[in-house]
């Protein structure tokens, strides 16, 4: 009763109404006010509707904090990392070091994904342990070695900041800042991280061709006789977002999904990626274990382990080590790839680092 009470009284302080000489009122509200501007996310054409949580629309000013938050450094236990540092716009929001070194100088044991079209993704990890994107954005910032801060901490540290007070009012209507805001403010931002501009979208826009080379590279892609690999990076997003094993090892070091299920039916499954941008992302694989496309390719080839344990049922060809391609065939594979490199996604001046 006594918060009701306060609450009212509140508005009644707010809110300054004068009653003018015909019967409109004029209100002025003493309380900065709150009025985010809801945005809906850009979604370039033939791609599907993107789902955006009930309790964190995107709204102008939620994305804009986002965006400083991304990049912030005070989210580290040293100030000296942000989610940008281990996923560089020019790297395709990715990293170039096949495992990323956090604060403490120690590596991880998987590559940094692209932090790109994540707002079509199902679940999110190497291996899907997480469910959103908010209870993603949680993680790299307590992980010891990531950035290694704790909640508390980088809380009050944005809260001494002379523009963050400011921006969460803004965006949430409230200058107290707590980690549940953080994260949703980083995930309005991370959806905004859309790729859709790529020579292939061009050409199903059916505004541009494909070289000859390409078109080839894109039937040996689509069909089941020639690299098939549409069974899994089909469609226009590149991925089924189903979690399988390729064949990459006769004997799992990392059990992938099965680590999370405790289910050895699991072991060896990792999350199928976007093929997009690869231009940039390099090195590849949950273990960035091959450097280039010419590697990626070769195994695809003639590199698969047909024992693999759990090994899926879509590696058709696995029994023969992979789908066997001519030097031709693999060169046009690797033209039609590369056309999925969106340049002006990694220059978009609203996704860099406003600092
Ligand atoms: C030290 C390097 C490092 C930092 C810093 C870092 N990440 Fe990552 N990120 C990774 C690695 C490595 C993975 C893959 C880990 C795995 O699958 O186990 C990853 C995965 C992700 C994914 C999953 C993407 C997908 O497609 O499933 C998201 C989202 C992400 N990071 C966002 C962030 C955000 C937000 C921050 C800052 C709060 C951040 N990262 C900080 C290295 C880093
Ligand atoms: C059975 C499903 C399946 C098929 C078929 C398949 N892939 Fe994959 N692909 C995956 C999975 C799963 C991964 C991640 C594996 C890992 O890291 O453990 C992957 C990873 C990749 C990567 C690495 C991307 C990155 O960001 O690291 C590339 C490139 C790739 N595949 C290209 C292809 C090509 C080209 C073909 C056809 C020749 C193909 N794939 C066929 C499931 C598949």
């Amino acid at each position: 009763m006594k918060a009701y009470l306060a609450i009212l009284l509140v508005f009644f302080l707010a809110v300054n109404c004068k009653k003018k000489d015909f019967e409109e009122e004029e209100c002025t509200t003493t309380e900065k006010s709150y009025e985010p501007t809801i945005v809906q996310p850009n979604i370039p054409q033939g791609f599907p509707q993107m789902a955006i949580p009930q309790d964190n629309p995107l709204t102008i000013e939620g994305i804009e904090l986002g965006r400083h938050l991304f990049y912030e450094k005070k989210l580290s236990g040293n100030n000296t990392m942000s989610c940008g540092s281990c996923h560089a716009p020019s790297l395709g929001f990715s990293d170039s070091a096949r495992f990323s070194v956090g604060i403490d100088n120690i590596a991880g044991t998987r590559q940094a994904m692209p932090i790109m079209n994540l707002g079509w993704k199902l679940n999110f990890f190497w291996d899907g342990r997480s469910a959103t994107l908010e209870d993603q954005a949680f993680l790299p910032v307590v992980d010891e070695i990531e950035m290694h801060e704790n909640w508390p901490n980088a809380v009050s540290k944005l809260q001494s900041d002379p523009i963050y007070p400011d921006m969460f009012r803004k965006a949430f209507g409230t200058d107290v800042i707590d980690s549940v805001l953080v994260v949703k403010a980083i995930a309005q931002f991370e959806r905004t991280l859309i790729s859709g501009n790529s020579k292939y979208d061009r050409v199903l826009r059916r505004e541009e061709g494909f070289t000859p080379q390409e078109a080839n590279g894109f039937s040996l892609f689509s069909s089941l006789t020639g690299g098939d690999c549409f069974h899994c990076h089909g469609g226009i997003l590149t991925t089924d977002h189903s979690i399988q094993n390729n064949g990459l090892d006769a004997t799992l070091t990392d059990l992938g999904l099965g680590a999370v299920t405790g289910l050895s039916s699991d072991n060896g499954k990792f999350k199928v990626p976007s093929l997009r941008n690869l231009v940039f992302t390099a090195p590849y694989m949950h273990d960035g274990r091959f450097n280039t496309l010419d590697e990626v390719i070769d195994f695809y080839s003639t590199g698969v382990h047909g024992s693999s344990p759990n090994i899926s049922p879509n590696m058709e060809f696995a029994s023969q080590g992979g789908v066997n391609l001519t030097p031709g065939e693999k060169a046009d594979l690797k033209a039609f790839l590369l056309t999925l490199t969106d340049s002006s996604f990694i220059t978009n001046p609203d996704f860099q680092d406003p600092n």
